[in-house]
């Protein structure tokens, strides 16, 4: 499958069982509504992290950004799975390149008042998001994977992932990358079973207690 054929919808996947009910993908309109189908799962992907940084606004604030072209958290860098023109399920990512352009004005513009606590809690974990942020040349960087909680187990992460994994090919790229964190066991399996390895453990030089990640990678 091509992106091409994800944005024009064209792509469908017939999950395992033949009775099941067909997935298609597509790729995300820069809609408020759509902005906040992924703020929902990014806050399910990456443990509430987002919530934590901007506070009970979090929805509303990335879904203003997430309208923005060129950026992290914009609608370009997302593709959502449907089942029955309903959206069941999102991956989230970009290129090392990509990265590099992005910038956090669309962000910290619809955060307004939260933006002194988005700031305070970025310097709080700078070393972490340090490791976050540096992604190699040639590397492609899942942000976000998730899958409504009802609908896991039936093969729509796996739709999700190969579609991903497309993505980075034609991108040109020569690995995929993502961090999971060590508590969500079931993720690092589900990656392990897709030929995802884990690189590195970290923080390393940080200890801080039920904070731990694992960097994993697969070479394309
Ligand atoms: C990780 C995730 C995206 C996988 O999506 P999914 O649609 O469940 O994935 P699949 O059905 O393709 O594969 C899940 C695997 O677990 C098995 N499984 C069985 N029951 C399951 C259940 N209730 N939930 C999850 N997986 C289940 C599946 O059989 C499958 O095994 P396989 O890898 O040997 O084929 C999904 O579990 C999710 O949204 N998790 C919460 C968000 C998250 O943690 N994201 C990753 C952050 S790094």
């Amino acid at each position: 499958m091509t992106s091409a054929e994800i944005a024009t919808g064209l792509y469908s996947a017939k999950k395992r069982h033949m009775d099941r009910p067909v997935i298609q993908l597509r790729q995300a309109k820069p809609t408020l509504e759509e902005g906040l189908a992924f703020a929902r799962y990014l806050d399910e992907a990456s443990e509430a992290f987002f919530r934590f940084m901007l506070g009970s606004r979090a929805e509303q604030i990335i879904a203003t950004a997430f309208v923005e072209p060129d950026h992290d958290l914009a609608y370009q860098n997302v593709t959502f799975a449907e089942r029955d023109n309903i959206i069941v399920g999102m991956t989230s990512g970009y290129s090392a390149e990509q990265h590099r352009r992005s910038s956090s004005r669309p962000l910290q513009q619809a955060a307004v008042k939260s933006n002194l606590r988005m700031r305070l809690v970025l310097i709080l974990f700078a070393p972490l998001m340090r490791i976050i942020d540096s992604i190699a040349d040639g590397d492609f960087y899942l942000l976000a994977i998730a899958v409504d909680e009802q609908l896991r187990g039936e093969g729509i992460g796996s739709v999700l992932m190969d579609a991903f994994e497309a993505r980075a090919r034609e991108n040109g790229s020569t690995r995929l990358c993502l961090d999971v964190s060590a508590r969500n066991e079931s993720a690092r399996r589900f990656y392990e079973r897709r030929g995802m390895a884990i690189e590195s453990r970290w923080p390393k030089y940080l200890p801080i207690p039920g904070l731990k990640f694992y960097r994993m990678v697969k070479t394309l």
